[in-house]
């Protein structure tokens, strides 16, 4: 299936490892031309350097926090100069860290908010004129299946992502008749740096022992594993294509079946 992102620019965030670097990877491989970024080197460069060595790829990484306003506007005026537009976005990076609710103050909250909410909010402000100058765009953002079933100690992540959907509905109507297509995608657990961390700090949350929280993390996917990150990219990969022409406004889990519930 001809996935039609030959020479489309895309702008993919948290490249530098992890899920965003296999959506890097996925749409560079398809000959896109991707803008990474992320916040540090020598891991941007590297990254960048080993889809160049891959696949021969156009890419170019920028450095950038997503919890600034200053850096989105860097992010998209680099892809801007050097391509002349944006045809995808995806909206990917770290996470905010795990803790309970009664114990994040207000400066968790608003830091949370800035980087699952309002960075998104900003790139898309950045990126849409573009897209509607070109004809049409893709827009996806990263989140995580525990918006749509909160674990202990995830809330502000889950707590913001939710806006994050309600936001990119809303958002997918709004842009429809432009050709602009918006999804959300939900991963379960994945095999990256963040999950190993995660499931420490779930383990020191829950006062378990690491192994039996993977465990149990495990005996609930009907899969019966972690997934990969290159799991995540296949699945943006057609969501940006011109074959997802049809998929809008869609809040998607790819989770090994983990949600055991029917939305
Ligand atoms: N892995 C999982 O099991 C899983 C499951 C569900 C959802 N997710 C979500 O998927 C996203 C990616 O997760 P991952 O597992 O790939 O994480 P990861 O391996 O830690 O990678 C995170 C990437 O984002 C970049 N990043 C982090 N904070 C940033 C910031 N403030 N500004 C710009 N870039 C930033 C990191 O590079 P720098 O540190 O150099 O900036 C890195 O490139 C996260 O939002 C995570 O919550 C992950």
């Amino acid at each position: 299936m001809d996935l039609g992102l030959a020479g489309k620019v895309a702008i993919v965030g948290g490249a530098s490892q992890g899920i965003g670097f296999a959506i890097a990877r996925a749409l560079a491989r398809e000959g896109a031309r991707v803008v990474m970024w992320a916040r540090r080197n020598p891991a941007l460069e590297n990254a960048a350097a080993q889809l160049r060595q891959e696949f021969g790829a156009d890419v170019f990484p920028v450095l950038g926090d997503v919890r600034k306003a200053k850096d989105h506007e860097r992010v998209v005026n680099a892809a801007l100069s050097k391509h002349g537009r944006v045809d995808i976005l995806v909206n990917n990076d770290g996470a905010p860290p795990l803790t309970l609710m009664m114990e994040a103050d207000d400066e968790a909250w608003e830091k949370a908010v800035r980087q699952n909410l309002m960075s998104v909010i900003r790139m898309v402000r950045l990126c849409v004129p573009s897209m509607k100058e070109a004809g049409g765009g893709r827009i996806v953002n990263i989140t995580a299946l525990s918006v749509k079933a909160p674990i202990v100690g995830f809330g502000l992540s889950v707590a913001t992502w939710a806006g994050l959907i309600g936001y990119s509905k809303t958002l997918s109507r709004e842009l429809g008749p432009d050709g602009i297509t918006v999804n959300t995608l939900c991963p379960g657990r994945i095999d990256t740096d963040l999950s190993q961390r995660s499931f420490k700090r779930q383990a020191e949350i829950e006062g378990r022992p690491v192994d039996a929280v993977v465990a149990d993390s495990m005996a609930k996917i009907p899969l019966r594993r972690i997934g990969r990150p290159e799991e995540i990219g296949a699945v943006v990969a057609f969501l940006v294509s011109s074959q997802a022409s049809y998929v809008t406004g869609t809040t998607i889990q790819v989770d090994g079946g983990a949600l055991d519930s029917l939305l």
